[in-house]
């Protein structure tokens, strides 16, 4: 698959063995097999303004699977199985998997599939904040959708040792880091975080999607997209504005260093003004908005794509700059404790560095 570099052998030999345009059988004969080994997610329900389904991108499920720790002998909970192609990957890593899914019709279809690989991981309907009791307590549980709260029946059914990962929404904005946890005396606390972004756990398909989205497509297609809880305080004049500075030209700004570190997008987004935040759709970059829609700018690896006026790039690179002052995070420098009062959680969270 090209772009995507896996350091553990187990898991380079787990995507080899599994095709994945099993998993998403329209998208392939609509796009072709060579656009299935994209280093992309592929949308299977639902669309980018409200997505309900999807295969995550390869290099994030690549990377949540390394963090994981998994052993041959593991007991294994996914919440989340969509398309059913993580739970193939995870059934030649695991002695046992079951994958939670809400939707019944996304279930069957991912049950189909893994049978037709030959995969033993089992697929039941149901809501994946209540985890799977029949078969706890489990070594793992992977989630494969976003929330801002840890449910406590994952904590319930997680082992004495076992690791939860999860990808966190972190404040008002949307911003999310997908962390592995352990347990701790009352709660949990982080191990490991991986800067990425998932679609939402939801609770039925009639639940709006909880982030404002605001795009424009042509021939069916998105030309441009984005989403952000800061979008839906906008002005109506402001949006429109927004809309129209953000198909307007495009201008590079250099970033004043290079860096490929995925920490720079997560600090960054989890730094910025939850009333500027907004997220690029697809390719999911972090981006600066001026509230009166005239200025819009996202962070690329090596450079910013700024519209409209400058104001939006200048709030972006004082927080790229912020990154580099302070020794330049990783991933790892961010931690995360939860604690549970009753049955509700809460999450902090702190930079080390
Ligand atoms: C990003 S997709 C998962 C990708 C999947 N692991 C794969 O390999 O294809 C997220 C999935 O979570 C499911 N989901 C959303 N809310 C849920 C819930 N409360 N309980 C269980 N599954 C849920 C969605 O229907 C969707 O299929």
């Amino acid at each position: 698959m090209r772009e995507l570099s896996i350091e553990d052998g187990r898991i380079r030999d787990a995507f080899l063995a599994v095709p994945r345009e099993l998993f998403v059988p329209e998208f392939a004969a609509r796009e072709g097999v060579a656009a299935v080994y994209r280093n992309e997610a592929i949308l299977t329900r639902g669309d980018l303004r409200r997505p309900l389904s999807s295969s995550s991108q390869p290099t994030i499920m690549a990377r949540m699977l390394e963090r994981l720790e998994l052993e041959e002998d593991m007991n294994v909970l996914e919440v989340g199985a969509g398309t059913g192609y993580n739970a193939a990957l995870l059934s030649l890593l695991a002695r046992r998997v079951v994958s939670v899914e809400l939707d019944h019709r996304t279930a069957v279809g991912a049950r189909a599939a893994l049978r037709r690989g030959g995969h033993r991981a089992r697929v039941v309907t149901g809501e994946g904040r209540l985890g799977f009791a029949a078969r706890a307590p489990y070594d793992r549980i992977i989630v494969t959708a976003s929330t801002d709260v840890v449910p406590r029946a994952w904590r319930t059914q997680l082992a004495e040792g076992g690791l939860l990962e999860v990808p966190l929404r972190l404040d008002a904005s949307g911003a999310q880091a997908v962390v592995v946890f352990e347990k701790s005396a009352d709660g949990f606390r982080s191990r490991a975080v991986i800067a990425g972004g998932f679609m939402p756990l939801r609770t039925g398909d009639d639940e709006v999607s909880p982030t404002p989205f605001l795009g424009a497509s042509a021939d069916g297609r998105l030309i441009r997209g984005l989403s952000g809880s800061s979008l839906g305080t906008l002005t109506a004049q402001a949006k429109r504005r927004l809309l129209a500075t953000a198909l307007g030209e495009e201008r590079r700004v250099p970033l004043p260093f290079r860096s490929r570190s995925p920490a720079l997008g997560l600090f960054v987004g989890l730094t910025l003004s939850p009333s500027r935040h907004v997220m690029s759709v697809p390719g999911f970059r972090v981006g600066a908005i001026a509230r009166d829609g005239r200025s819009l700018a996202l962070l690329a690896p090596s450079s910013v794509h700024s519209f409209g006026d400058d104001r939006a790039t200048e709030i972006l690179l004082r927080r790229v700059e912020d990154w580099d002052r302070r020794g330049r995070p990783a991933e790892s420098d961010l931690h995360l404790r939860v604690s549970y009062a009753g049955e509700r959680s809460s999450i902090r969270r702190q930079w080390r560095r």
